[in-house]
């Protein structure tokens, strides 16, 4: 770095901030203090921008009215930080910049103190610059000044203080769970903390505060709510982070329907706060619903539902394999040419389904039957309608649910392919949805064995206890998601609170009852000791900024995120560690070569 003379802040204070100077203020003296933001050298004079959280104000280094300053001026350069003094000025109609908030006014400065000089900054603290997300990682210190991540990191505090505001309206209280804990029961690997003092053992860190936001309810602090870090080591996609955070929540003697009504007020709340806009209820749909009308348990709502049409062809020699004939229906996509049908077939035969795209030849061939089918999709005249089946036939008990997954997946794939003709997928259109009646098992195909679809504490619907052994598969549960635009924001249940319930529950999903003793035996004892009806939720505030700041990666919401690889970049995480703190932790590494 050259070398520049820096001054010391002594007891210099600002009397404002960047973002805070109006015309009214003409006449005043102003202190400054932030980063140069750009700075354009016209000989005599000098621009500078000054930045700091609040804004931008425009600084004058005129040498013919202080030449000290503005020889000191000459000396700057980007991400330099300064205070400033000096008098605001109104400036003329011909130079006011509406760009920036305080354009009306600018600082004619008369003092400079340097406080600290920059190297060239990596990339340009701007948006719209083309900064490969490696390098934004590895600098992130300086990728978070940039407006657009800086908003994103603004409003995520603002959501997070709003979810407060509604929880402790609701009488929740705040309660911090350890983090240094044993194994919790989401499903995911678990990231393990090595003991020192007890050499071979470890901690892991919790999946979710899950056993222990119902032991808190065991003990009588009947709502419960933490804003928490949860760690999982799971494969990573741009909706995922191998530690995350959730707004996990529990409550005593609660009805499905309670949870609710606190779920409800406090999104209305985030929403406001993000200064955003949502529907006055949010609806319902239960899981079967979702998954013949969408394909999916989390279906987006901005798009139209699909329908079922085979029983419209009955009785034609039409062929469908027997298995559902799904109407795929996408909005306002305009006339399809020939090249994007075969686009569309291709994506359909990828996901081993059959698209069924001519429908000239289906209305000639099926006239009858395929204004039924329009009718039945509600479509209009510049809509995309395409008829798709499983392309071979499948069998067993889930076949079905499977072809309408794979219809789900190919009608979310063509609303974003057809996205860009008209906004199907506007992320300012905010589409909550509560899916009800999960299934309480899901089959793994892997084990050959039900696991449970949500978790183990699971209570099972009322009317489905006796399906619990025989006939896992219609079981229900009483659990439910929160879903927005299509990415599932949360999920919870109605808790098992008894014991003997417990133990049949675990039975189902096949543990022993040493392994469930091994795993959970102190939850199963508290069971025994006045555990109170209890349920709750916990929802990814990650996820719930992301949508709520219209982007499509958490990466994006989170300070200091990691990579799709769950490295942290910039401090170079995970990363060796000398070999006598091994030997401290009798820990001896065999790692295989590559
Ligand atoms: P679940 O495992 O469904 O439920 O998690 C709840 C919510 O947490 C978010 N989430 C994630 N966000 C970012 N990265 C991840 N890796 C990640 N994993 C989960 C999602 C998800 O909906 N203990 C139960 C809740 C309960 O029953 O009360 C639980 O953790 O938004």
């Amino acid at each position: 770095m050259a070398e520049v003379q820096l001054d010391f802040l002594g007891d210099l204070r600002r009397t404002h901030s960047c973002g805070t100077l109006r015309s009214s203020d003409t006449g005043k003296t102003a202190l400054l203090m932030g980063w140069v933001h750009r700075r354009r050298d016209l000989g005599g004079v000098i621009f500078i921008h000054l930045r700091d959280r609040d804004g931008i104000t425009q600084l004058v280094f005129d040498e013919s009215k202080n030449a000290a300053a503005h020889k000191r001026a000459q000396e700057l350069s980007s991400e330099f930080v300064i205070a400033v003094e000096g008098l605001v000025d109104k400036r003329s109609a011909d130079t006011v910049n509406p760009n920036i908030i305080t354009g009306e006014v600018e600082i004619a400065v008369s003092k400079i103190w340097i406080l600290n000089e920059s190297r060239t900054p990596p990339f340009p603290v701007e948006d719209n610059v083309d900064v490969k997300e490696e390098v934004r990682l590895k600098y992130r210190y300086v990728d978070l000044r940039r407006p657009k991540v800086q908003k994103n990191i603004i409003m995520r505090s603002k959501v997070t203080l709003a979810i407060r505001q509604a929880l402790y309206a609701q009488g929740f209280l705040e309660i911090e769970t350890p983090f240094m804990t044993r194994s919790t029961p989401e499903g995911a690997r678990d990231y393990l903390v090595p003991s020192r003092v007890a050499p071979g053992s470890f901690y892991a860190l919790p999946q979710s505060p899950q056993i222990f936001k119902q032991l808190l309810m065991v003990s009588g602090y009947e709502r419960y709510f933490q804003i928490v870090r949860c760690f999982r080591d799971e494969d990573l996609r741009a909706a995922r982070q191998p530690e995350f955070t959730q707004i996990d929540l529990e409550m005593s003697f609660p009805q499905e329907e309670q949870i609710y009504e606190v779920i409800e007020p406090l999104v209305q709340g985030v929403v406001a706060a993000a200064g955003k806009k949502m529907d006055a209820k949010i609806p319902r749909i239960t899981f079967a619903d979702a998954i013949l009308s969408y394909g999916s348990d989390k279906p987006d709502l901005r798009l139209p539902p699909f329908y079922c049409v085979q029983d419209l062809f009955e009785g034609t020699d039409f062929k469908t394999e027997g298995l559902p004939l799904v109407a795929i229906h996408i909005p306002k996509t305009g006339v399809i040419s020939r090249k994007e049908r075969d686009e569309i077939k291709a994506i359909g035969q990828e996901k081993g389904l059959r698209i069924f795209d001519d429908l000239k030849r289906l209305e000639r061939d099926y006239p009858a039957q395929m204004e039924k089918v329009r009718e039945r999709v509600k479509a209009a005249e510049d809509d995309l309608v395409i008829i798709a089946g499983s392309a071979k036939p499948l069998e067993g008990a889930l076949a079905n649910r499977r072809v309408l997954e794979l219809c789900g997946q190919m009608r979310v794939l063509l609303a974003q392919k057809y996205n860009d003709r008209h906004k199907l997928l506007d992320p300012e259109d905010l589409r909550f949805l509560w899916v009800v009646e999960f299934p309480m098992f899901e089959w793994d195909e892997e084990d050959k064995r039900w696991n449970a679809a949500h978790h183990p504490f699971t209570s099972v619907h009322d009317g489905d206890f006796d399906k619990l052994t025989s006939d896992p598969a219609n079981c229900r549960a009483k659990s439910y998601d929160l879903v927005l635009n299509g990415v599932e924001l949360g999920s919870g249940s109605i808790r098992i609170h008894r014991r003997d319930i417990q133990t049949k529950v675990f039975a189902a999903l096949g543990f022993s009852e040493d392994e469930a003793k091994r795993r959970f035996g102190f939850l199963l004892e508290a069971l025994e000791y006045g555990a109170p009806p209890h349920g709750g939720i916990a929802l990814g505030l990650d996820r719930l900024v992301m949508l709520l700041a219209g982007e499509t990666s958490i990466r994006e919401v989170i300070a200091f995120p990691k990579t799709a690889k769950g490295t942290d970049l910039m401090c170079e995480a995970p990363s060796t560690v000398p070999d006598r703190q091994l030997r401290e932790l009798g820990i001896r590494l065999n790692i295989p070569n590559s």
